[in-house]
């Protein structure tokens, strides 16, 4: 199977889906609509990062693509239903800049506790001024984390290794680690530490849920940082709380409004400020997440490929089944259907007309898809998939023979 990777995509990639068999293509840059459809001319995997678009019509006039794999966090350049719709897989790498964001968060709690921006931009104005005042240790400093996902829980951990006593407040029941404490709400967190970090997740009821109230209800002279999502802070109101000195310092990564391109300006009414850190929504870009996530996507494409398995695709119904010729099987039927009734009944009654043995089977639905990944033995294999082929609801089907 060929496989085509744009935009740079990391050297881990090539060599997981070299050394599993695939014929690996590598282009520099991204392709327009039309130059994408004519280099997918019998490509079975597209890899891409951020820029390159996968259009409904791309998915449409490339029947051999099997695969995509969004070699980023993000799937937004990716149309998703229409990927669903043509039974094509989709893959991208949602944690694996977890430990960047977390040193970044690290590092800014650190940066705003000693006021280095303000001392580095004295000192470039030619402005001596050594003094330990506003400077302070983290160490037994309490750090507040709203969301306690992959990011939060691993920043409590490193937060209490440099000696912060951590709180963390969810809207799910999650499990504490090492010794931080749980809140019950928002406001017992705000009430109780002197830094606010966000890492809630991008759900729309998110929008806009720190605001005026939110600061207000945190200590006088406190800190605060997101690094999650743009649109879950309003910045007028932490310009104004900055402003005031209600707020000591922040550390923002992201924005409500991010421009597109590094070509394109960026404004924000937290420009200006003093003890205000602001990065270019660049928590997770390093080259170590890069490279993670050239083998995580790498492998998860190479597992869907060889045995079928769905594990974190982004739209394919979730089966994960052990390999079938390991187990003695002599063919894996993949079967991506619409999600109606009787689907598995009809298929069933197919192979028990042929007298074939079903030796595994495990079925997922999501949402209008269903997913069905059968391991067969017995003769005759060929002409069972030629039926299956015809079922009204079928819309992809793929074997894998041992
Ligand atoms: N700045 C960057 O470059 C960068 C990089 C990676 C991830 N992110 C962002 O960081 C955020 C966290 O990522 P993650 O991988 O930890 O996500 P995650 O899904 O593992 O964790 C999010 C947590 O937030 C909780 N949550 C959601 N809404 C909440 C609310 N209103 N109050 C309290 N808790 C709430 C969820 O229950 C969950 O436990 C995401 O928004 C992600 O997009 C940013």
């Amino acid at each position: 199977m060929k496989v085509l990777l744009l935009e740079n995509i990391h050297e881990n990639a090539v060599t997981t889906l070299t050394q599993a068999g695939f014929e690996v293509e590598q282009r520099a840059g991204a392709l327009d609509e039309d130059e994408l459809i004519e280099a997918l001319a019998g490509v079975s995997v597209l890899g891409i990062r951020s820029k390159t678009q996968v259009t409904a019509r791309v998915m449409e006039a490339c029947p051999d693509l099997l695969a995509v794999g969004a070699f980023c966090i993000g799937t937004n350049q990716i149309d998703l239903s229409a990927a669903s719709e043509q039974g094509v897989a989709v893959f991208n790498a949602p944690y694996s800049n977890t430990r960047s964001v977390v040193e970044l968060v690290v590092a800014e709690i650190i940066s705003m506790a000693r006021r280095l921006t303000v001392r580095n931009d004295a000192m470039h104005r030619g402005v001596w001024d050594k003094s330990a005042s506003g400077s302070h240790e983290v160490r037994g400093r309490t750090l507040g984390i709203v969301g306690y996902g992959n990011i939060g829980s691993q920043l409590s951990v490193l937060a209490e290794s440099l000696g912060m006593k951590v709180f963390f407040y969810d809207v799910d029941d999650k499990l504490a680690l090492g010794n931080a404490t749980r809140c019950d709400s928002l406001g017992e967190l705000l009430a109780s530490v002197e830094t606010v970090t966000l890492h809630v997740d991008g759900r729309t009821g998110n929008a806009g849920i720190f605001g005026a109230e939110q600061f207000a209800q945190m200590q006088p002279r406190s800190l605060f940082l997101n690094l999650s999502r743009g649109f879950v802070v309003d910045h007028h109101a932490l310009r104004d709380a900055l402003t005031s000195g209600h707020l000591a310092g922040a550390a923002v990564d992201v924005f409500p409004s991010e421009p597109k391109s590094n070509n394109e300006p960026f404004s924000s009414p937290l420009q200006g400020l003093d003890n205000v850190i602001l990065t270019p929504h660049v928590g997770g870009s390093t080259q170590e997440a890069q490279e993670h996530i050239g083998y995580y996507v790498g492998g998860k494409i190479v597992d869907f490929l060889t045995a079928g398995n769905t594990s974190m695709s982004v739209n394919l119904p979730l089966v994960v089944t052990e390999n079938h010729a390991a187990a003695g099987s002599a063919r894996r039927i993949l079967h991506l259907h619409h999600n109606v009734p009787g689907v598995l009944a009809r298929m069933n009654q197919l192979l028990a007309d042929i007298d074939v043995n079903i030796d595994r089977q495990n079925l997922a639905t999501r949402g209008e898809l269903g997913y069905v990944v059968t391991d067969i033995s017995g003769e005759d294999l060929d002409s069972l998939t030629d039926k299956l082929v015809t079922l009204p609801e079928t819309i992809r089907l793929r074997t894998v023979d041992a």
